[in-house]
């Protein structure tokens, strides 16, 4: 799709599909009414519609609201009413973007629409940010993961748009905001990609061939290590995980040095599949766990984008990736493993592998990185998602500063976060009789916390976060902005913090 800026109606305007006009809701006298959120002039035919569908109270501005009107001008066309909801909310971004979203999922299953032009809204007290949500909500609503759909079914290419008008009084400003927005969402669309994949295609190989591509970024340096180097490493609980999988392990460090001091290094999770291993999961439990490399994948589009955006920063992500796998080599419930750090643990439950690959990981990084600061991302718990449901992801840190900097970054990205706490009272359930620590609890009650509390051996002193995004990472059935799938949750969020990062170091 291609885009293009105008600063009013083109004469062409009307030969376009579709024109999609936005409006926010008031209260006059106690009756809802929608007002239009762009300034321009249009032709009468149009602008006479509008005002009788208005009078009419056919459409009245509501979140999310859509409204189609047909004209005749001489040929047929149609006009796309999108509501925002009120300019008063708190949520007004967030609204605007998922409004766009669904306009342009209801757009995608309309036939015949293959040019679009858009009115900006307007808004004068945040107009960046109500743009971004503008080019936001239209690439979220727009993405489709059509890899395994053979041509003629109804979400394949072929009913996808071309080329895009976005009509506004200020092309400077929504060019910029736009050229930023496409870079964030290419970064977007390969996280979701990436996750969505078959696990059999999205291997740990794979994956580390995906991270290699972002040399062709300049600064963007990667290395990739296999199973021998874990091996060497000591990494005993990454090859423990990995042991059953044909798929061997990989680990994945990316550096962006935008800066020469402060470094800032994320770990993601990455687990390719997760079967539970040898304690095998259940029917209704497995079948998203391709899902379960999320974190890993949402760190290569953050390093993506990071690096299109030039940030003034210094990160690095470093990926474990591993497949949890049954086999007669895998890990057994009651093995001990000697952790890189030396901590030996006793596995509980094959089936929480994930603190133990980010376990060595976070230790690699302590002593090797020389880090300011660390930030995991992981499809950790259950528990996190029977805690907050599928739309909130739990936060846990040592470092009130950068969970508040964290809690900060999601409000400008929308993406909903909540602290929980790293209650010390609990670690004691992590003891084993016959090594340092277990890897579970043996009670399902504080899962999450119990998770976090274990990643908090490995970490140490170091100011730490970690984000469990067990919910809201896939959604089976969508929502909002979010088709079925991958949705990328929390690469906008830690994106937004290194926005914040380049300013000030927190
Ligand atoms: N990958 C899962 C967590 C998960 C669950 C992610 C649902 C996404 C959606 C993780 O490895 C796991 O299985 N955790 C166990 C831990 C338990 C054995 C202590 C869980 O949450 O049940
Ligand atoms: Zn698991
Ligand atoms: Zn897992």
């Amino acid at each position: 799709m291609k885009s293009y800026f105008l600063n009013r109606p083109d004469e062409k305007t009307l030969d376009r599909d579709v024109l999609i006009l936005p409006f926010a809701q008031t209260t006059i006298d106690g009756q809802k009414k929608a007002l239009p959120l762009f300034s321009i002039e249009l032709p009468s035919p149009i602008a006479d519609a509008i005002d009788l569908i208005l009078r009419n109270k056919a459409f009245q501005g509501d979140l999310e609201e859509l409204f189609v009107h047909h004209i005749h001008l001489p040929i047929d066309r149609r006009i796309l009413f999108v509501g925002l909801g009120s300019l008063e909310d708190d949520s007004f971004i967030d609204d605007t973007r998922a409004s766009f979203a669904k306009a342009m999922k209801f757009l995608k299953k309309e036939r015949n629409v293959r040019s679009v032009s858009l009115c900006m809204p307007k808004d004068s007290r945040n107009k960046n940010a109500l743009f971004q949500a503008v080019f936001e909500g239209v690439g979220f609503g727009l993405y489709a993961f059509r890899k395994y759909m053979t041509k003629n079914t109804l979400s394949s290419t072929e009913d996808l748009f071309e080329e895009i008008y976005y009509i506004t009084d200020d092309i400077p400003v929504a060019s910029e905001i736009e050229a930023r927005s496409s870079i964030v969402l290419s970064a977007i669309t390969s996280v979701r990609d990436l996750v969505n994949m078959n696990a059999c295609e999205a291997t740990p190989q794979a994956l580390a061939a995906a991270s290699l591509e972002l040399t062709k970024i300049p600064g963007i340096e990667v290395s990739c290590y296999d199973s021998t180097w874990i091996r060497n490493q000591k990494m005993g609980l990454v090859q423990a995980v990995g042991q059953g999988a044909a798929n061997t392990p990989m680990f994945v460090v990316i550096d962006w040095k935008g800066a020469t001091s402060d470094r800032t290094v994320f770990i993601g999770k990455g687990v390719t599949y997760d079967t539970g291993g040898l304690n095998i999961k259940p029917t209704g439990s497995m079948e998203t766990m391709r899902a379960d490399m999320a974190g890993a994948a949402a760190l290569i589009g953050l390093m993506n984008a990071v690096g299109h955006l030039k940030l003034p920063i210094w990160i690095t992500a470093v990926l474990p990736l591993v497949e949890n796998a049954v086999d007669a080599n895998s890990m057994r419930p009651g093995d001990v493993y000697v952790s890189r750090k030396g901590t030996t643990v006793e596995i509980g439950n094959t089936d929480a592998e994930g603190r133990l690959i980010l376990a060595d990981a976070m230790d690699y990084a302590v002593t090797d990185l020389n880090p300011a600061r660390i930030i995991d991302v992981a499809t950790l718990t259950g528990a996190s998602e029977v805690a907050l449901g599928t739309q909130i992801s739990a936060l846990f840190s040592n470092n009130n500063l950068i969970a508040e900097a964290i809690e900060r970054a999601s409000i400008v990205s929308g993406e909903p976060i909540h602290r929980l706490p790293l209650y010390k009272k609990y670690f004691s359930l992590l003891k084993s009789d016959f090594a340092d620590m277990k890897n579970v609890t043996g009670t399902r009650v504080g899962g999450a916390i119990n998770a976090a509390l274990f990643l908090e051996h490995f970490i140490g002193k170091t100011a730490w976060a970690h984000l469990d995004i067990a919910g809201p990472s896939y959604l089976k059935d969508g929502k909002g902005i979010y088709g079925p799938g991958a949705t990328s949750i929390p690469m906008r969020t830690l994106l937004a913090y290194c926005d914040e990062l380049a300013v000030r170091k927190i």
